[in-house]
């Protein structure tokens, strides 16, 4: 992997240069300026491997151990997210595992917000209880007393969104950072919905930021990948025991994918979080739609939080419903044109998904989520106006 000694070394560039050049280098075989994709499960030994550790994750011996597309988009990631180190997976739900694996034993205890992704809900409601007998508490990550109440002398992880997928709750990072550096815990952060430049929980104290590239980063609908950023020390030990033994790793193809489309991330980012507020603040001022949660709305719970924690925007996620029972939101659903009715969330195209009020999570959601269920709409590149235009088309023919 040869940079040509001229070039500058990504990390002294800006945001905008470093999402462009980080992660790519001339290829030394063929003088591509373009790094190609390396589709290679083995790498050539030195000339004595008898005494190398077949569970290195340092040396290039074996795509399980990192290989050479996966290596680059962590150096990339690493330095967009103001890590040391990151380690990239096959997806999302495969580096929260491997966070979850890599820290947790039987007997310890860990904090997870009561809002969050499925997975980590039913992780922690489920599966880490019954199999390795790791104790959870559900807790409203908002509210630090609670955070504290809840710390016990075995409490080894807090475990937070930035902005809770499909609430919008936020969490105060820096705040968090201090309560479980206390208690001589972790904290790890899942900001899938607030890639940078929008957030860098790392600076604000968290140990670890995880990211489903699958969203934001990816940005295209077209590769899984999952991320864990952080120090060396603690990035190591998920590849030693989760990259390595565990195996999720990343597809060479979809590591390509995904460190191409993360090259207009900052740009993209300012698209959908302008669009998204002109989207949340339609909605919000039509009387069909019976509640909008967005934060960077003045009616959000959290918006001095928001404002102050996410300098640069709010997301490009929201929530709501139109008044109606559970019909009258997927006929709502039927009649929109542009946006499309699937799950998933940060891709070039503007997504919606129909979430009803049954399930363990939903106990845990504001009011008006439990009465309605909720649409959340994810606001891609189309022209804003697009967007509004087919929301109001769908409104009319609902109601
Ligand atoms: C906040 C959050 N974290 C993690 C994931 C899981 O990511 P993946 O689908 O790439 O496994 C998702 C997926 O929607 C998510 O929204």
């Amino acid at each position: 992997m040869t940079r040509r000694p001229d070039k500058h070394e990504p990390s002294t560039l800006r945001d905008l240069s470093q999402a462009v050049h980080a992660g790519n280098t001339i290829d030394a075989g063929t003088g591509a300026v373009r790094t190609p994709i390396v589709m290679a499960n083995s790498y050539a030994l030195p000339e004595d491997p008898s005494s190398m550790s077949w569970s290195s994750a340092e040396a290039t011996i074996y795509t399980r151990n990192g290989a050479a597309n996966q290596k680059l988009l962590q150096q990339k990631l690493a330095l967009l997210e103001h890590g040391e180190d990151s380690v990239v997976l096959a997806s999302g739900v495969a580096a929260l595992h491997a966070v979850f694996f890599t820290f947790l034993r039987t007997g310890d205890h860990a904090i997870i917000a009561d809002q969050t992704y499925e997975a980590s809900f039913r992780l922690f409601d489920e599966l880490l209880p019954e199999k390795y007998g790791i104790e959870a508490s559900f807790v409203d990550t908002s509210d630090l007393e609670a955070v504290r109440a809840a710390l016990r002398p075995t409490t080894r992880l807090i475990h937070t969104e930035t902005i809770a997928n499909p609430t919008t709750r936020l969490a105060d990072v820096a705040a968090l950072a201090d309560i479980a550096h206390d208690a001589g815990a972790l904290l790890s952060v899942d900001s899938t919905f607030t890639p940078p430049p929008l957030s860098y929980p790392l600076d604000d104290g968290a140990d670890l930021v995880v990211h489903s590239l699958t969203k934001y980063i990816n940005g295209h609908g077209d590769a899984m990948g999952g991320s864990v950023a952080g120090s060396a020390e603690l990035i190591g030990r998920i590849k030693a025991d989760a990259m390595v033994d565990v195996g999720g790793v990343i597809s060479p193809f979809n590591a390509w994918l995904i460190t191409r489309g993360s090259v207009t991330l900052p740009l993209r980012i300012r698209q959908h979080v302008a669009s998204a507020l002109r989207v949340a603040e339609f909605l919000e001022a039509d009387p069909r739609v019976a509640y909008m949660y967005y934060p960077g709305l003045s009616s959000h719970p959290q918006h001095e939080l928001a404002r102050r924690v996410l300098p640069h925007g709010f997301g490009g996620v929201m929530a709501f419903a139109v008044e109606g029972d559970a019909d009258t939101q997927n006929r709502f659903v039927s009649q929109l044109r542009v946006i499309t009715s699937a799950v998933s969330l940060g891709h070039d195209e503007s997504l919606i998904v129909h979430v009803g009020t049954s399930g363990p999570r939903v106990a845990h959601y504001p009011e008006e989520f439990r009465r309605y269920g909720h649409l959340r709409l994810s606001i891609g590149l189309e022209d804003a106006d697009d967007l509004i235009d087919d929301l109001r088309s769908a409104l009319d023919a609902t109601f």
